[in-house]
Parts: C-alpha cells; sequence; structure tokens
C-alpha cells in the first residue's frame, strides 16, 4: 500500500494529532506500507514533502521522541498535494476533532474519489457532535448519563435561565464541554455555581454547541471496535486518570494517567461492554475503526459515554494497545484498516 497520512489540522486537537503521526510512521517503519505524510496547520494549509516532515519534527506533545527525519524518506516525496493524492492508494486521516474526525474531510475525500480509512460522513459528523451522538445512542436504547445540549447564544443571551435549567435537571459535580471538540480540550468538573458559570464561559471560547452531563463516580473503560457493516470489539481496557478525570494534561503531559488492559472486570460485564461498543458503532453509522468509552459504576452499571471515530494513535492511547492485546499487531492492525477502507 502507498498511504497518505493526513495529520495536524486546524482543531484544537492539532498537536495531538501529530503525536498520533509520528507514532504510526515509527511503528510502521519496516512495514510494506509505504507513508507518505501530508500535514496540516492551524490555519488548514496542507503541506507535503520537506514541509510536511518539518511539522512532524516540531511536534510539541511526547518531544525528544521524534527522530521523524530518520522515517520518512524525503526524497521519494510528492511535490504538490494533488501529485500526492493521486500517487496513493488510500488516505488515513488521522486527524482528531473537527476539520478532520467530523465529516469535513471525508466529504473531501468522497469529492476528489480516493479511498479513506474510517467513517463516512454521517458517522464522522454524528459522532463529533456529542449531542448528536447521544441522540442516537439514545434512540438504540443504549444506557447513557443524563445530559443537556445547549446552545452557546442561548448561554449567552440568558446565563440565569440556563444555570437553572441546569441546576433542575442535574445534580453537581457535571461535565461541561464543547459539543464538538476531544482530547479534554475545553472541558471542565463543575462542583458549583460559580465553577459551572466559569465552566460554560470556557466551553463556549470553543464551540457554539456545548454539552453539561451528569457527572457520575465510576471506573472509565475503553473498547475498540474494528470493522465495517459487521464490526467487532476488542478487549476491554481500564484508564485509571493521573487527575481527577482523564484530563488533557494527565493524559498527554504530566503522563501521569496508567492503563490496565484487560481491565479486571467480571466476564458479563466485559462482554456486556463489547456488546455496547458494536452497537454504538453501528447507532452512528461508524465504519473501518472506532473507540468507544464507557463508565462502570461501583453498582456494575455500564454507561456509554462516547465514540471516538478517529481514537488517538499516540504512544499512551488505547485504541492500538487494546488491538495488541487483542492478538493484533500494530502494522496488521493498520494493514486491515486500510483493508476495510478498499471494501
Ligand atoms: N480525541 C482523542 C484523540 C481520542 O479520542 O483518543
Ligand atoms: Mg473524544
Amino acid at each position: 500500500y502507498r498511504l497518505l497520512l493526513l495529520f495536524g489540522g486546524r482543531s484544537a486537537e492539532h498537536d495531538v494529532s501529530v503525536a498520533s503521526a509520528i507514532s504510526m510512521m515509527k511503528a510502521l517503519k519496516d512495514s510494506d506500507i509505504d507513508i507518505l505524510p501530508c500535514g496540516i496547520t492551524r490555519e488548514g494549509t496542507w503541506k507535503v514533502g520537506e514541509e510536511a516532515v518539518k511539522m512532524l519534527a516540531s511536534s510539541a506533545l511526547f518531544a525528544g521522541d521524534s527522530d521523524v527525519r530518520d522515517i520518512v524518506p524525503v526524497d521519494s516525496q510528492p511535490r504538490s498535494v494533488p501529485e500526492a493524492l493521486s500517487a496513493v492508494d488510500v488516505v488515513f486521516p488521522l486527524l482528531h476533532g473537527p476539520y478532520g474526525e467530523d465529516g469535513t474531510v471525508q466529504g473531501f475525500l468522497e469529492l476528489v474519489n480516493v479511498p479513506y480509512v474510517g467513517s463516512g460522513v454521517l458517522g464522522s459528523s454524528l459522532s463529533m457532535d456529542k449531542i448528536a451522538m447521544k441522540k442516537m445512542f439514545e434512540s438504540e436504547g443504549l444506557p447513557i448519563t443524563r445530559y443537556l445540549g445547549i446552545l452557546r447564544s442561548d448561554w449567552l443571551s440568558d446565563p440565569e435561565g440556563i444555570i437553572s435549567k441546569i441546576e433542575s435537571e442535574l445534580e453537581y459535580p457535571v461535565f461541561v464541554k464543547p459539543a464538538n471538540l476531544g482530547s479534554s480540550i475545553g472541558i471542565t468538573k463543575a462542583k458549583d455555581r460559580s465553577s459551572l458559570l466559569q465552566a460554560l464561559e470556557l466551553a463556549s471560547k470553543y464551540d457554539r454547541r456545548l454539552i453539561v452531563e451528569q457527572g457520575v463516580e465510576a471506573r472509565e473503560l475503553e473498547c475498540a471496535v474494528l470493522g465495517n457493516d459487521y464490526p467487532r470489539a476488542s478487549v476491554v481496557g481500564e484508564i485509571l486518570p493521573g487527575d481527577e478525570f482523564y484530563t488533557f494534561e494527565a493524559k498527554y503531559i504530566s503522563e501521569s494517567s496508567k492503563t490496565i488492559i484487560p481491565a479486571d472486570i467480571p466476564p458479563s460485564v466485559s462482554d456486556e461492554i463489547r456488546d455496547y461498543a458494536v452497537r454504538a458503532f453501528k447507532a452512528v453509522d461508524a465504519a473501518g475503526l472506532a473507540r468507544v468509552d464507557f463508565f462502570l459504576t461501583s453498582e456494575n452499571k455500564v454507561l456509554v459515554n462516547e465514540i471516538n471515530t478517529i481514537p488517538g494513535f499516540t504512544p499512551i492511547s488505547m485504541y492500538p494497545k487494546l488491538w495488541e492485546a487483542s492478538g493484533l499487531s500494530y502494522p496488521d492492525l493498520v494493514r486491515k484498516l486500510l483493508d476495510l477502507a478498499m471494501e
């Protein structure tokens, strides 16, 4: 395979995507998959060749671990994006967040008729927006936490009305999130009214759609899904957040979080989670890959938290680890994803 690896992008998860791309290129270094990297800047400009390599080399996360110049054969790189797109068999949009994971890039790739890894336009956009995602989960009958979707405009025009609506329907602590983003960026666990105000303020900086979710005392579990119309689920893993929840800092900066694979849970709970993971995948019409994140309460009640259609592939990321533990090596996993993209 010749693979165009799209990374970076306009979302606030730009740096996470760069880290994912470096990880993937390292893992595939000695495989028969030939990677052409294509970086998208924060402004949305697409870069190939030496400029893409420069973007990788200046990676902000997991820095010091990025000897990318040894990985990329710079002499065989295309000179332009159209040249790159016509030189490859398939594109891996390894982009997290809006303008990458949300159907926009997928729509472009449909237009130019190049096969790509992962969900199509509908699956990507339904999964990116946490409000739309939860509505799909609800209609599939999946157990989820209580939540409220809020328009930023409504919050700005009637803050008191919004606060009283939240306080009448949910109890503290609540999680306040931009509806369209990932990696816990812009997310706050609000424990009282004053932190709720700040939380809504922060989330409003990132999105015009906000979601407030009922906080639950629970373990955080994740399950990887692979396939198209008949997907299968991996073993279940557990996150031990190094912070009060699995924050951006705890994920990527302090590296204080730990993962346990497979999670130490009863087989019946694991079966339930794997079943929900596949149902969540189908509910949003995902394809190729997705990681589904769960809560497990002390009474062993399982709740579906969210689905990520382009999960992280960074050194700490669960998706490739869960498949490794399920018997699929990193290069075999990527080969399988490319096969699925060509189906
Ligand atoms: N949004 C990040 C990359 C994840 O889900 O892993
Ligand atoms: Mg996410």
